[in-house]
């Protein structure tokens, strides 16, 4: 299939119009039976969380460049703007500062126009909409693209973006911001996941442990306890402090944990939305350091999942802790957990009760490091189901 001309093309932040038609096309590929009002409804819906509101979600279309607000534009994709915590090591102390990130979502070109390059152009340009120019390891914008895109309003200032791949991680990595193959694209990272089958896993009664110590979490629990869970986990990352590189990782308050809440939501026929559950983690009351784990469900298209977001357990509480996941996925009647990048001490406490760790191959998390360090120095902390988008 030929390539089209690109430098004819450039990248816009969508017109309300553009979103309309984007969410249309993208309708065919992730609706999963859901019908068209309805999931028009679920996007709509979203924007108004501070996980989308405030230009945190752009829509980006790929358009010529003489007629920007054509419906007729080449790709489309989102993406939002969130804080993310960077701790670098300096003179053996490690430091730690707040930094702007981006996650890349719905990267999305209409059957009929695939293989003519656009959505590798529109990744390519993407890194000089999102990346901060002044650290931008590469300093000149190729020729051959014609003029640099212009940042939108709330973008231009990025440390790092990320996505999660459905194509593998080849497709991605090879689409850096400059026509030298050099200048890496998305790096994948950490993409294991650890999961037990419910319908082979015996159920197991937590041991030593009366059912009051342990309260069930709701939307609202889950948004007062990501706050406190952010501070704790930006105290973890100065723990974790790097011998060599550099370590950085999202946060779960502002919205950014809760948005894998929010969209499983439903709506009636008449377009009410309503929550599919009561209950989103579970957390031991005893103290302020107990463990817990927040979730979401995958139950749109089988085979249904709990899906852990975030997690904080020892060997010693993990199966106290899996036992009331165990019942709410039993509640729930899902076939199967989830849970991304538990910790490789926690690994061999899964196994025991039936968990199987692999590489998964969907949603592979990859990461575009727009400093001059390397991309094998940086590492993904808390690489978890709560940053998804
Ligand atoms: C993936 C997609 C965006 C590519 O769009 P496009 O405009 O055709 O992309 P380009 O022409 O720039 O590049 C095509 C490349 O994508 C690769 N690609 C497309 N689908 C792929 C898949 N499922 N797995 C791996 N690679 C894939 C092609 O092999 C081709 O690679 P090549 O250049 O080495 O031959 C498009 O196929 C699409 O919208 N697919 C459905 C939605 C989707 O899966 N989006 C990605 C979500 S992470």
């Amino acid at each position: 299939m030929s390539k089209a001309d690109l430098s004819l093309f450039t990248l816009f932040p969508a017109t309300r119009e553009q979103v309309l038609i984007s969410r249309r096309r993208t309708f065919a590929q992730w609706s999963g039976g859901t019908p068209l009002e309805k999931y028009l409804a679920r996007d709509a819906f979203l924007e108004q969380f501070d996980h989308s509101a405030n230009d945190n979600l752009i829509i980006w279309v790929l358009a010529p460049r003489d007629d920007p607000k054509t419906l007729d534009f080449a790709c489309s994709c989102e993406t939002y703007r969130r804080k993310v915590v960077v701790v670098s090591s300096e003179d053996g102390a490690p430091k730690l500062r707040e930094a702007i990130g981006y996650g890349i979502a719905s990267v999305y070109t209409p059957p009929a126009k695939r293989q003519h390059g656009y959505a590798s152009h529109m990744l390519n340009l993407l890194h000089w909409v999102l990346a901060d120019r002044n650290i931008l390891s590469v300093d000149k914008f190729p020729a051959e693209w014609g003029n640099p895109p212009s940042p939108a309003h709330n973008t231009g200032d990025g440390i790092l973006s990320v996505l999660y791949s459905d194509v593998g991680p080849v497709f991605y990595s090879q689409r850096g911001p400059s026509l030298d193959r050099s200048f890496t694209g998305w790096v994948a990272q950490g993409s294991i996941m650890t999961s037990f089958q419910l319908n082979t896993t015996k159920d197991i009664a937590p041991a030593e442990e009366s059912d009051h110590e342990w309260k069930w979490m709701s939307v609202e629990d889950n948004a007062t306890f990501f706050e406190h869970e952010s501070e704790r986990m930006k105290e973890d990352a100065l723990q974790t402090s790097p011998e060599i590189g550099l370590l950085f990782t999202f946060l779960p308050k502002n919205g950014i944990a809760l948005f894998n809440i929010q969209r499983t939501v439903c709506f009636s026929d008449d377009l009410s939305p309503s929550m599919p559950s009561q209950i989103w983690g579970v957390q031991r009351t005893d103290d302020s350091n107990s463990p817990f784990a927040t979730w979401t469900y995958d139950i749109r298209v089988p085979p249904f999942a709990l899906v852990v977001t975030r997690i904080r357990a020892t060997k010693a509480t993990f199966p106290n802790l899996y036992a009331k996941i165990l019942e709410a996925a039993r509640k729930k009647e899902v076939e199967k957990i989830e849970i991304w990048n538990l910790s490789k001490e926690l690994e061999g406490v899964a196994a025991e009760l039936g968990g199987i760790t692999a590489s998964r191959e969907e949603h592979i998390p990859a990461v575009k490091w727009y400093g001059p360090e390397s991309h094998d120095k940086v590492t993904w902390l808390f690489n978890e189901k709560f940053a998804w988008c």
